[in-house]
């Protein structure tokens, strides 16, 4: 199969720097994924240092840094560039996933104010017509969340709770995650073959 697909990862500084990684692996081993840029706001590069242990000197590198490997389909965009490829309608781009999302990110794109390309990016996916994840972080969530995630989702993004599953017996944290992602990305049109599929019986007793 001819690899296609481009993605646009955002990260921001909601909890839950572990699933930004986990997205990063998932599309870096996706044969049918050909690019990816990533975007990580400073709140989000924060996160990423105070969960994963993990500190980005050079944006470039971040992706590379979250996979371990050289991450040759990755291309790590500076937050403040908003005169990036992605800035723009005309970029071919075929989804984004903010994860994790904050309420910040989320009330920014709801509001469509465009002030950074985290949040351009996200207002071109919605404007193009374009899939537009948001994998939301926070809890207990106030009117205005509330609000802002009904506003995203009339304007055609799916609002995806930072929310793991029970139900399939889950044995770690990384297990979770991982089942997490797998939901995000068939939302993405990228559907896995290691997603759980729940068959009408638990997997594990
Ligand atoms: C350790 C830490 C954890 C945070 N967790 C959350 C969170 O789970 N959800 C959230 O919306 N904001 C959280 N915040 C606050 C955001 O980082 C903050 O609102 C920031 O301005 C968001 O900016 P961004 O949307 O540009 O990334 C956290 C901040 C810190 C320092």
């Amino acid at each position: 199969m001819t690899p296609s697909e481009t993605i646009t990862v955002g990260i921001t500084g909601a909890s839950g720097a572990i699933y930004a990684q986990a997205m990063i692996r998932a599309l870096d081993r996706d044969s049918r994924v050909s690019r990816v840029y990533v975007v990580a706001s400073d709140a989000g590069l924060r996160l990423i240092s105070t969960e994963l242990g993990i500190v980005a000197q050079e944006h470039k590198k971040l992706a590379s840094l979250l996979t371990g490997t050289p991450a040759k389909k990755f291309e790590c965009l500076p937050n403040k560039d908003i005169g990036a490829s992605i800035a723009s309608g005309s970029a071919a781009v075929d989804g984004m996933v903010i994860i994790p999302c904050s309420a910040g990110a989320l009330g920014a794109i709801a509001s469509g104010t465009s002030d950074d390309l985290l949040a351009r990016a996200a207002d071109v996916c919605l404007k193009e017509r374009c899939k537009l994840v948001l994998c939301l972080r926070e809890t207990p969530l106030n009117r205005i969340h509330l609000e802002n995630m009904l506003r995203v989702h009339d304007a055609g993004a799916i609002v995806m709770p930072a929310m793991p599953a029970f139900y399939y017996a889950p044995q770690s944290i990384g297990e979770m995650v991982e089942q997490f992602v797998c939901r995000v990305l068939a939302q993405l049109g990228l559907p896995q073959e290691e997603q759980f599929r729940w068959s009408g019986g638990a997997k594990k007793q």
